[in-house]
């Protein structure tokens, strides 16, 4: 039950999450990053295919697709997307089809970037993949094909990349509620929760979740320049407000980004992420990914070493999962 967000138990959801996720203490990464205390929101161990975010998103775009009567749902990503390897598990459990939409825009990448990690998984599940280039407008492919099959008898069901839609990010407002609980149940107060930023509809359900206790949330963007990330992540909670009725004073909920972590682009190692994903890893037994969670991490990092932290302050990181693309990048941890 939701006493801020009434209207989560409103929506058609299914079961797909192992939830809650712990939230676990890092005394090692503290102690080796001389403080703050650091608390990881182990979002990696949603459970379902190989845990992640998109679990949350997807158990109420898949109820939304249910209740549509879909048979096929449609979604777009890069080659290694994390979200159509959920995706298309999901709508395996579910007895849907799914058909992914693969854009192959991550430069330079090696032989195992292109047919293993989330690539091998989406092909065990037996979604239909296409590859487009890099040049293609995936919202359009996706448009095209979601034509083709109405015009066959079908009913398919298109999901955004990354699940952003309005009651795909909903679902991560979950996370920010049990993120509220839990804290409260420790007895801390965090002076900021931090996490890999993309499609945005992660950042939009936590703000939403943790409105109510007022913890500050930090996005640290993977993909683009933050004027441009907030023109993705202020409409979607704009719309997210408006469409699922929630109070109007939502929408003016402060958004902020931190853009310096990008490296050389989307998907492409940087050394701060190389360093990130090797200190969890080291002191913690905790595995980040390449793409998402190392950045992330080497935001959170740089955080704390600029000093916006005190000594005693707890800090949570959310561990969103992507695991599957760590083994495509091994060349990056020589
Ligand atoms: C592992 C991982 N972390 C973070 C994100 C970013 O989440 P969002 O797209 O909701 O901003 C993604 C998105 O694909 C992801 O796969």
């Amino acid at each position: 039950m939701s006493a801020a967000l009434p209207v989560l138990d409103r929506l058609d959801r299914i079961k797909l999450v192992h939830g809650p996720t712990p939230l676990e203490a890092m005394p090692r990464l503290s102690d080796r990053l001389g403080g703050p205390r650091i608390y990881v929101k182990r979002d990696d161990a949603t459970g379902f295919a190989a845990g992640g975010n998109k679990g949350r998103k997807l158990e109420y775009l898949m109820g939304a697709a249910l209740k549509a009567g879909a048979d096929t749902v449609i979604t777009v990503g890069a080659l290694q997307t994390n979200h159509g390897r959920q995706t298309a598990a999901a709508a395996a459990k579910l007895g849907l089809k799914c058909i992914l939409v693969l854009t192959d825009s991550v430069a330079d990448r090696s032989k195992a970037y292109h047919s293993s990690g989330n690539l091998l998984l989406d092909r065990l599940t037996g979604a239909e993949m296409r590859r487009v280039p890099a040049t293609a407008n995936g919202d359009e492919e996706m448009a095209k094909i979601a034509e083709e099959l109405r015009r066959a008898g079908r009913v398919p069901y298109v999901i955004p990349s990354g699940g952003s839609s309005p009651i795909g990010a909903l679902g991560y407002a979950v996370a920010g509620e049990e993120i509220a609980q839990q804290a409260k149940a420790l007895g801390i107060r965090p002076a900021e929760v931090v996490f890999a930023t993309g499609s945005g509809g992660t950042q939009v359900g936590l703000m939403l979740g943790l409105a109510a206790v007022g913890t500050p949330v930090t996005g640290i963007c993977v993909s683009r320049r933050k004027d441009i990330q907030l023109g993705r992540v202020k409409p979607l909670l704009d719309r997210t407000v408006s469409e699922l009725q929630l109070d109007a004073k939502l929408a003016t909920l402060a958004i902020d980004i931190d853009d310096r972590f990008i490296g050389p682009g989307y998907g492409q190692p940087s050394p701060a992420m190389v360093e990130a994903v090797r200190l969890a890893a080291e002191c913690e037994g905790l595995f980040l990914d390449p793409v998402y969670t190392g950045k992330g991490f080497a935001g959170l990092i740089q955080r704390i070493c600029e000093g916006r932290y005190r000594k005693d302050d707890s800090v949570i990181f959310v561990h969103t999962g992507g695991l599957p693309g760590l083994f495509v990048y091994d060349e990056a941890f020589p």
